[in-house]
């Protein structure tokens, strides 16, 4: 902890500044014009809200495994799309989904690049997140496992993520390296109520994201993927303790705490326990977790405001269950240059939250969270609807 805290200290801080300019000033020499104009113009997202419709919707992307767009490869798809399939083929479905869908939110959850197939992981990054750019639609990203393999470190990718326009995006709590918090994408959303309404100035509803770490740090002793270490559960558990004593106290005061979600890469090894017949979806493939049990699920039940989890890592994966009464969720892949199947569409998972109202027509917090998914097919059919949480369900306890 105190070798963490000296290289987390004053100096480490200037430094992660300068090499963070490096990186700009490289990005600039590469990219010339329209870096240098989106550097001098950076573009904060404004202030997540649920809309004058009452609803907020987060379309999930999962392991895009971008790469240099164009003359990228696609994996397992049928053999005569081979020839005509590039990483663009990920823009041309993400650019979809954006007008289709139309999200208030996109979430990247990991595996966004594939470091090691990049020639240049900042144009990669730029391509794979441009359409959320060019949009104007706040967007959000944590880290998978293949990110920063390459030259650029996880601290590095997730530096410049969090620089890029409209994204909301935060390397660590309070931007501190010295917080003791192990990984780099740790951060809460807060959703605050509709313009207007009594709630407009409350979180009512709040997004956990989460490093769930590359692989695991204590090899050859245990091998594989990585966890959620203690310090994130430490630190979730104390937000979510304060977020809840907002939402209950603050004006106007709530009976009950404000649902959230958590995002992010690797799925918790309690995914294991959902056996077919107890989701919605479909499970083609192992749960790629970590070999040990860090103990985040207790986490989010102890601390009780968490309805659900959503994962990308394994990409056949796409199933929804209930755990413990917590919704254990995969979105299912994305990306055309990572591992899929041939035949099986890629897809997305969009989440709406719908807001209730009160007896003079406000409206107030969130009534209902529901999910379902999209393929990119000839129909971009929508799958699998289902609740993620009602309000109902709390009053159950
Ligand atoms: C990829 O995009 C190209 C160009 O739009 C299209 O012809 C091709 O069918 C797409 N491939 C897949 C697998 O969607
Ligand atoms: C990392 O940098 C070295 C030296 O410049 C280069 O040879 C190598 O290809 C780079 N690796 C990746 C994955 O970019």
């Amino acid at each position: 902890m105190a070798d963490r805290c000296k290289r987390g200290g004053n100096s480490e801080g200037y430094s992660v500044v300068l090499r963070f300019i490096l990186v700009l000033v490289l990005a600039v020499l590469v990219r010339g014009a329209r870096v240098t104009s989106r550097i001098r113009e950076r573009v904060s997202a404004p202030v997540l809200r649920f809309g004058k419709d009452g609803t907020f919707k987060i379309v999930q992307v999962a392991d895009m495994h971008y790469a240099d767009g164009a003359t990228t490869s696609c994996q397992d798809v049928l053999p005569e799309q081979y020839a005509t399939c590039s990483d663009l083929n990920t823009t041309i479905f993400l650019n979809r989904v954006i007008a289709e869908e139309k999200p208030d939110l996109l979430l990247f959850s990991g595996d966004n690049i594939m470091q090691e197939d990049c020639k240049d992981p900042i144009a990669s990054m730029n391509m794979a997140f441009g359409p959320a750019i060019e949009a104007g639609i706040p967007w959000a990203a944590v880290l998978g496992n293949h990110d920063q393999e390459g030259n650029m470190s996880r601290e590095r990718v997730m530096s410049y993520i969090a620089s890029m326009d409209y994204s909301v995006s935060t390397v660590n709590p309070s931007g501190d390296t010295c917080s003791g918090i192990d990984g780099f994408g740790n951060f809460v959303l807060e959703v605050f109520g509709a313009a207007g309404s009594p709630q407009a100035h409350k979180s009512v509803m709040n997004l956990y994201l989460v490093d769930s770490g590359d692989y695991s740090t204590l090899s050859p002793k245990i091998r594989g993927y990585g966890w959620i270490h203690e310090t994130q559960s430490t630190w979730i558990k104390k937000m979510s303790k304060k977020l809840q004593l907002a939402y209950l106290n603050d004006a106007p005061a709530q009976p009950q705490p404000a649902p959230s979600l958590a995002y992010f890469h690797i799925p918790l090894p309690e995914y294991s326990n959902l056996a077919p017949g107890q989701f919605k979806g479909v499970k083609q493939e192992g749960i790629s977790s970590a070999q040990i049990n860090s103990g985040f699920l207790t986490t989010l039940l102890e601390g009780g405001d968490v309805k659900a989890i959503f994962v990308g890592h394994d990409h056949v994966n796409d199933f929804c269950g209930d755990v413990h009464g917590l919704k254990l969720c995969y979105a299912g892949g994305f990306g055309y240059h990572a591992y899929g199947k041939a035949g099986w569409d890629r897809r997305t998972r969009v989440v709406s939250a719908a807001l209730s109202k009160d007896e003079h027509s406000e409206w107030q917090g969130v009534r209902s969270i529901v999910t379902w998914k999209r393929l990119d097919n000839a129909k971009f059919d929508m799958i699998d609807a289902e609740s993620v949480w009602g309000q109902d369900s709390n009053s159950v306890q």
